[in-house]
């Protein structure tokens, strides 16, 4: 018997999926996939990860915990870190990390090493799609020839393309099926299958002419965010210096335009996996072609001097109320990157506590109901209960990640607060005595 068509399996939902890579990107996948009715394998090199799938326990905040149960138990999804069985599946999609160097370069040693692995298992009328954020020319001038060094030929043998992610971790109005995703493939078929393959999940797919305008188009829709919130962080510092206009009040305002605005707001940084890391994946390629890319070169200034900015501020209002960094309690409310959301990755509050604790910072504690614990610098730090009394105590209460618990509590926090530090804009509807809210670019 000849192989079947990829195209038809996709068509009667016989097709079997593979997703390498079960972090924030590829669990969410595989379960929307599995919950469709196809049958669902994740590959992860995490041991624990893979054993949690398993046994049907979720880890990931966005994944319902019973979809996952049922899923599991049903044996519609399964997970291994064997990538023996990457021959078994018709799709199989590449989640796995793209991180930085410490000399912010592009790390796609991840990327080349589950590439490696399933090419050993490549076989005819597979369909291989990149999820992984990454520079232009990665699906085709590091991917491809992986898999053709098996022999086998892209858009005859096989299927290859990129579509990138857009997932964003904590959101509600949007999920996977609602969000528009964009393909791109190495050949008209290779766009067609992944196109297919995508339908099956989500509303809405929009393919491009190649990988590369995917790839481009995914640190376009970063770098752009990269750069508006550079924009309002600068302006936030003006605001700072001028003592008299508020930048969040400004936006509110510049919002209210019907059309040709977006609004963006400031704070002690940028974090995560992709504000901060992605655009730096484009300028490093730029440079291949003797071209530097100024606006994320100046975006990322501006962005990463933040977390250095908000010291100052904070070592300035200790010492307004007559308290030196050395001896004052600091307590950080939220660490993680973003609102309600779990994920410390490059978090700039981690940024701010490591350069207040070189400075001379000798008693910092923090609260933050989505992270139990964390380490930095070889430290061990637990999420204290937020009482009264750890708020009393603490000589500046920083207020880092704007977490809905913080904005339903805030009038008691700042009740009992000797000195807040907000960079969220958490306290904007509070009036407190005179120097007791520093408020990040308000004077108010
Ligand atoms: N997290 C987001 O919100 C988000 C949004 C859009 C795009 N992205 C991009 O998606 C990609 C994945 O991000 P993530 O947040 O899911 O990362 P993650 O760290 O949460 O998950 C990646 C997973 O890959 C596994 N892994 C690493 N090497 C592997 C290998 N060789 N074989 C199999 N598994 C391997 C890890 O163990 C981990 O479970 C990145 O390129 C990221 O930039 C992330």
């Amino acid at each position: 018997m000849g192989t079947v068509p990829l195209e038809q399996k996709l068509r009667d939902k016989t097709a079997k999926i593979g997703i390498v890579g079960l972090g924030y990107v590829g669990l969410p996948l595989a379960v929307e996939f599995a919950g469709k009715g196809f049958n669902t394998l994740g590959i992860d090199v995490d041991r624990k990860k893979i054993e949690d799938i398993n046994a049907g326990t979720n880890y990931i905040q966005d994944v319902s915990d019973e979809k996952l149960t049922k899923l599991t138990k049903e044996g519609m999804l399964e997970a291994t870190t064997m990538y023996g069985r990457a021959g078994e599946m018709d799709v199989i999609y590449i989640c796995v990390p793209t991180p930085f160097t410490p000399n912010k370069e592009p790390d796609i040693t991840y990327i080349n090493q589950a590439a490696k692995n399933i090419s050993e298992h490549l076989r005819k009328e597979q369909l291989i799609i990149l999820k992984s954020t990454t520079f232009p020319e990665t699906t085709e001038k590091v991917v491809q020839p992986i898999m053709e060094s098996t022999g086998l030929k892209v858009g005859q043998d096989f299927y290859l393309a990129f579509s990138p992610e857009r997932i964003d971790p904590g959101r509600k109005d949007y999920t996977t099926a609602t969000t528009p995703v964009i393909v791109g493939g190495v050949t008209k078929k290779c766009t067609m299958l992944a196109k297919l393959t995508n339908e099956q999940i989500i509303d809405k797919v929009v393919p491009v002419s190649s990988p590369r305008e995917a790839e481009m188009a995914k640190l376009l829709e970063n770098i752009f965010r990269s750069v508006n919130i550079a924009l309002l962080n600068e302006l936030a510092q003006l605001c700072d210096r001028m003592g008299n206009i508020d930048i969040w009040e400004v936006v509110e305002a510049a919002a209210t335009k019907p059309f040709g605005f977006m609004p963006f707001y400031p704070g002690p940084g940028i974090g995560g996996h992709c504000i901060l890391v992605d655009p730096y994946y484009l300028s490093w390629k730029a440079k291949e072609y003797d071209f530097h890319s100024d606006f994320i070169e100046l975006a990322a200034r501006t962005n990463e001097n933040m977390p250095f900015y908000v010291m100052d501020l904070v070592i300035r209002s200790l010492s307004i109320n007559g308290a030196s960094l050395k001896s004052a309690k600091l307590l950080f409310l939220g660490v993680s990157f973003k609102k309600d959301v779990d994920d410390i990755r490059n978090s700039p509050a981690l940024k701010l506590m490591d350069l207040l604790q070189h400075r001379g910072a000798q008693n910092i504690t923090y609260n933050d109901p989505y992270v139990p614990n964390l380490k930095l610098d070889d430290h061990n730090y637990e999420s204290y209960n937020l009482t009264d009394e750890l708020i009393a105590e603490a000589d500046c209460v920083i207020m880092t990640t704007a977490h809905t618990e913080y904005t339903k509590q805030v009038k008691n926090i700042v009740k009992h607060a000797k000195l807040i530090v907000d960079t969220r804009n958490i306290t904007k509807d509070i009036t407190a005595e005179p120097n007791k809210i520093v408020r990040l670019g308000s004077y108010k």
